[in-house]
């Protein structure tokens, strides 16, 4: 597994600004969406090309397009929904598989309680999104999900991940490879990434 933390001064920057107590909804939406752009372009940094002549303005000439496997996003209900506009800017024809899951407050296990996959998942790559990687336990039944549909290419894009979710997802998912602003320090008692972003589902929809 790789875990890439994309050093770029923008990403930085605007990381920097999500971290702000008193940000506005909509600040913290728009920031959220840019700092999702940038991430894409990372993630999607080694896709292949291959030629192709188009006729252009003035006769033909030689263009690259994207090869092989199509993209499908994943966000994952809620939060995730958050990072999706950005990331469907860079890729405006990825197709939108959703996942949701619910915390079982006994067993503490994640429960599926929605799920609406794109067709043919076994001819994408799937990008899951997910602003905060926490204690990994969603990532992971998101993961093992899209192998049952058959992914074979699985990568997370997270604006901040916590070093105890990389460490249980590099364990179940070696081949899956996590792109974020940040690892921060880690959780606190009640799974919350510090120094993180708060809740980022409630800044994202405003339900606080
Ligand atoms: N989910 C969040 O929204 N924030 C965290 O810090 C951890 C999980």
């Amino acid at each position: 597994m790789a875990v890439f933390v994309v050093d770029h001064p923008l990403v930085r920057h605007k990381l920097g600004l999500l971290r702000k107590h008193d940000l506005s909804t909509s600040s913290f939406r728009a920031l959220a969406s840019e700092v999702s752009l940038l991430l894409t372009y990372e993630a999607t940094k080694d896709l292949t090309t291959e030629p192709k002549t188009i006729r252009g303005w003035a006769g033909k000439v030689e263009v690259e397009e994207i090869k092989g496997k199509k993209i499908t996003v994943v966000p994952i209900l809620r939060a995730g929904l958050g990072l999706m506009d950005g990331v469907l800017d860079m890729i405006p024809g990825a197709k939108v598989s959703v996942v949701g899951f619910y915390r079982n407050e006994e067993t503490l296990q994640p429960v599926q309680y929605y799920v609406k996959l794109a067709k043919h998942m076994k001819h994408r790559m799937a990008l899951i999104l997910d602003p905060m990687l926490a204690t990994g336990g969603t990532l992971t039944a998101t993961i093992e999900l899209l192998k049952q549909a058959g992914c074979t290419q699985i990568r997370g894009i997270f604006l901040v991940a916590a070093p105890e979710g990389i460490a249980r997802v590099e364990a179940a998912h070696p081949d899956v490879d996590i792109y974020t602003a940040s690892v921060d320090d880690g959780l606190d008692e009640n799974g919350y990434i510090l120094p993180g972003l708060g809740d980022a589902g409630d800044k994202i929809f405003g339900t606080k």
